[in-house]
């Protein structure tokens, strides 16, 4: 029993929401390179060139906006606010740089947290930024649309930067992590020490299942 992953910590549809979400923003942050950097163009090239790259980037966005609205409305409520166990782990900083005693969340940690709310902020700028510079030409005064240029392109820095150290931690970075984005099944010792009040109030009462 021990080391069986028999409890289900994310249903089939958080994995789906969860991989349109990765997929469309790893998408997104590739062929906004493409397009952002000269040195790339070669490989633009190989892709059917700069105008089917911003094609691709354009239709890709919508997919994007549609499948943030689902992520926004699903993990607000778990992910989407800050409280004093947050401001504890982040004073601790999750514990990865030096030893601390760091609280127990309920389901997500402030790190999660903090790059959930940033998906869902930085996510709604760059849509908003996006659509403006897609159909706003000529609409939008000048020297504005190039500053919406400056800060959208930003967003490969800010999601791509935020989306490598999540996807660390959610496959090397945090052993037995990936199976909830894969089957949704964990063994309890990682329900235990990573959801701990999830853990608790869902499994241990019985709303949600533990799969023998
Ligand atoms: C493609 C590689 C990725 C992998 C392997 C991965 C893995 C994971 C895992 C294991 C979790 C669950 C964490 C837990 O319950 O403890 C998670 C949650 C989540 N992921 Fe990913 N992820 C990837 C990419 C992304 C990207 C690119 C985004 C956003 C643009 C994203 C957004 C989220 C959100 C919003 C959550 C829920 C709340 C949170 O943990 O912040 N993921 N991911």
């Amino acid at each position: 029993m021990a080391g069986q992953r028999v409890v289900v910590a994310s249903t089939p549809y958080e994995r789906v929401i969860h991989w349109v979400l990765a997929g469309t923003c790893l998408f997104l942050v590739f062929t906004g390179l493409l397009i952002a950097v000269n040195a790339f163009a070669p490989l633009a090239e190989m892709l059917g060139g700069y105008r089917a790259v911003k094609e691709y980037h354009e239709w890709f966005g919508l997919l994007f906006t549609i499948v943030l609205v689902f992520a926004v409305r699903h993990w607000y409520k778990e992910a989407g606010y800050i409280d004093k166990t947050d401001i504890e782990w982040m004073k601790a900083a999750g514990g990865y740089l030096w030893k601390a005693k760091i609280p127990e969340p309920y389901k997500y940690n402030a790190g999660q947290k903090l790059f959930f709310i940033t998906v869902a902020l930085y996510g709604t700028a760059m849509v908003v930024t996006g659509l403006l510079l897609w159909f706003g030409k000529g609409l939008i005064w000048a020297p504005l649309m190039r500053w919406m240029v400056v800060f959208h392109a930003l967003g490969v820095a800010v999601m791509g930067g935020f989306s490598m150290v999540h996807i660390y931690l959610g496959t090397i970075g945090t052993t037995g992590s990936l199976p909830v984005m894969t089957d949704g099944k964990v063994t309890e010792a990682w329900a235990k020490t990573h959801m701990p009040g999830y853990y608790r109030e869902k499994i241990v009462k019985g709303q949600r299942k533990i799969k023998k």
